[in-house]
């Protein structure tokens, strides 16, 4: 099969964009990139090393010292700061809470997307994210927007967030933090999420994951090459 083929996956905090992702790649042989993870990271180094972010110079200087590497394990996609792996550190709530304001910042921007353009250049790959049908592949192959009801995408983040041991998180929190969020990275002026005018919707708030799967794979089946 042909290289550089790219599965875009954009849409809301929460709806489900990295199970369908994961679910895709595994399908397809490609590998997962979750683009989300990456801006995650960069804000816990952020928060642990204090880092103002009204001062470009800072935030310049931080970034040159923060690599970032994935690491794929059975399609689950591990990610690692520094040398340090952070996968779980970044789901708490601290990061949640601050990820919209670094995730906003232009030259955080750039160098994350530059990034993610680079992974694309040599592998087949389903990335997910906010703007990777729009800013980081425009080109791509397929791309989907995933939306769902608000209320249903908390109370599967909370359950998540349960799961995990997280029990001084209420449902209200996850709640206000899912919107702050929508509303951060619908009205950001760096790459604000939006749908790309060619991207399949689908909305999972009445599908199971598997009905979902199923959906994506007749698109791609539409849209890929032989
Ligand atoms: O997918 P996620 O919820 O883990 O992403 C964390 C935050 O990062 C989210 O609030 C918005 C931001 N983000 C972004 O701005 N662009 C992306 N491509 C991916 C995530």
């Amino acid at each position: 099969m042909r290289k550089n083929l790219v599965v875009a996956i954009d849409g809301y905090s929460s709806c489900g964009k990295s199970t369908l992702a994961k679910a895709l790649a595994k399908k397809l042989g490609f590998i997962y990139i979750d683009s989300g993870a990456m801006y995650r990271a960069v804000t816990l180094y952020f928060l642990r090393n204090h880092i103002d972010m009204n001062n470009e110079e800072a935030v310049k200087d931080a970034l040159q010292h923060i690599e970032l590497n994935f690491h794929s394990r059975d399609y689950e996609s591990h990610i690692t700061l520094n040398g340090e792996e952070v996968s779980e550190e970044i789901r708490q709530m601290p990061v949640s809470e601050n990820v919209s304001e670094v995730s906003a910042h232009k030259l955080v921007r750039k160098d994350m997307v530059k990034q993610q353009q680079r992974m694309g250049k040599s592998k087949n790959i389903v990335m997910d994210g906010r703007d990777i049908g729009t800013t980081v592949f425009p080109d791509a192959q397929i791309k989907f927007f995933m939306t769902a009801d608000p209320k249903v995408r908390a109370e599967r983040r909370f359950k998540e967030l349960q799961s995990k041991g997280d029990t001084s998180t209420t449902l209200e929190d996850v709640f206000e933090n899912l919107a702050h969020r929508d509303y951060a990275d619908t009205t950001r002026a760096e790459s604000p999420l939006t749908r790309a005018e060619d991207a399949v919707i689908l909305d999972n708030t009445e599908i199971t994951p598997q009905e979902q799967l199923d959906f994506a794979i007749e698109q791609v089946k539409l849209h890929f090459p032989e």
